[in-house]
């Protein structure tokens, strides 16, 4: 399992779901339109995508523009004349079943075990994940049955629930929860459930990532920080939960949106990133440091703003040391676990990583040089080499910071899934 949108980078594969199974369920309501974009980016990612639509989506969205996105036949009748064990193929075959928009009415059926049309026979049929997108009316989302029905599908296994959103609804019904979520959001509960599969080592596994820059306050309105972007982390962070992690990000000040399913932690010095990870690094499972830490701060940071005519011409700082968080984070990881660090060099790449490597006890870092194009800060490309305590440097070509991600979430999963002392490396 690799990606979980269809936006491709360099040497990221181009289906990395093509042996999937998805059963699309689209019902009757005015997000049914979205639902198109859906099974198209589904397909992209390599997947066959068999749409079903329930009798009322009929009126949104016709089964011919699904059959257009996805290249295979969108299925609406129960009763269809040789298909009579369709549910059931259907069913037995998907490897998700993904049901967007969800709609009040389909949240009732299926939360009483409903086998009353396709899409809902289908589902009582299959075994496999159900990742369920309701979109609807806020009034009918607040309504307490439909809130006891969405309760009751939660809390069946292999039942994942994506938004809804809060914002804008239907013309004329304002603003409110109820809102399909984003279609990117979705892709990646469904790439979830389809990265989760194969159990990997990742799979229910806790994952600390640090990410972004941080800011050390110079004065109330400036600060001391650095050109990160948090792509990096952020790339991580999905990644891992993609593969079935538990993750905690915790980032300084991002330029990207966070990833959808990881828990954020904001931050913004480097001391407030060093008490979040020390909160949680005793139970994760990996560690992966990839923030660009400023290592000083200003002594002391004026409270007010700090004005040219009270100072003069010369404005003169004396820095202090911040901690190391990855340094102090390391000694207090739990046997088993997997440490990752990042160095940002300008020469001598390899000797400085592995010095990095030793003094801050990780068990592999990712080098890169500063200063190349289409790499490092703000690109969303890199170039890296990853070398270990017992691996060898490896440096990979160019590639998105996604496609970067999965491969140190292999080396990660080959070491936690190695025999006690073994490398996996
Ligand atoms: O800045 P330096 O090159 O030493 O960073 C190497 C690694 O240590 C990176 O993984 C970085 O995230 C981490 N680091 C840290 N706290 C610092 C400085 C660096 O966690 N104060």
């Amino acid at each position: 399992m690799s990606s979980g949108r269809p936006a491709q980078g360099a040497r990221e594969p181009c289906a990395p779901w093509s042996g999937s199974r998805i059963v699309l369920g689209v019902c009757g309501g005015i997000a049914a339109y979205k639902a198109v974009q859906l099974a198209r980016d589904l397909t992209l990612l390599g997947a066959a995508v068999d749409v079903v639509l329930t009798e009322a989506a009929r009126n949104f969205v016709a089964p011919l523009s699904f059959e257009g996105v996805t290249g295979r036949g969108a299925l609406v009748d129960l009763f269809a004349v040789g298909g009579a064990a369709l549910h059931v193929t259907l069913g037995r075959e998907a490897d998700c079943v993904c049901v967007a928009p969800a709609t009040a009415d389909f949240i009732a059926r299926a939360a009483s075990g409903r086998a009353s049309d396709l899409l809902t026979t289908v589902v009582v049929a299959s075994r496999a994940p159900v990742v369920i997108a309701p979109a609807m009316n806020d009034g009918m989302y607040a309504h307490p049955r439909t809130r006891a029905n969405l309760a009751a599908l939660e809390t069946r296994p292999g039942y994942h629930r994506v938004g809804p959103a809060t914002g804008l609804l239907a013309a004329g019904e304002g603003s409110g929860p109820g809102r399909l979520a984003d279609i990117g959001e979705i892709v990646d509960a469904v790439g979830r459930v389809l990265g989760s599969r194969g159990r990997g080592a990742l799979a229910g596994a806790k994952v600390l990532v640090t990410g972004g820059p941080t800011r050390e306050p110079l004065d109330a309105v400036r600060y001391l920080g650095n050109r990160s972007s948090g792509k990096t982390g952020f790339a991580l962070a999905r990644a891992a939960w993609l593969r079935g992690a538990d993750v905690t990000l915790v980032t300084g000040p991002a330029a990207v949106a966070a990833p959808y399913g990881v828990e954020v932690v904001a931050v913004e010095t480097a001391r407030q990133m060093r008490d979040a990870v020390q909160a949680v690094i005793d139970e994760a499972d990996a560690a992966i440091f990839a923030a660009a830490v400023a290592d000083y701060r200003p002594g002391s940071a004026s409270r007010g703003k700090v004005r040219r005519s009270e100072i003069g011409n010369r404005w003169e700082l004396a820095f202090e040391a911040n901690p190391d968080i990855a340094a102090e984070a390391v000694p207090c990881m739990k046997a088993g676990s997997v440490s990752v660090g990042f160095a940002l060099e300008i020469s001598d790449l390899v000797a400085r990583a592995e010095e990095k490597l030793t003094a801050k006890g990780f068990d592999l870092i990712v080098g890169n040089l500063a200063c190349e194009a289409d790499a490092g800060f703000e690109a969303d490309t890199n170039r890296v080499t990853i070398l270990g305590r017992d691996v060898r440097a490896r440096e990979l070509p160019r590639m998105s910071k996604f496609a970067v991600a999965c491969e140190i979430l292999d080396l990660i999963e080959a070491r936690l899934g190695a025999p006690e002392g073994g490398s996996g490396g």
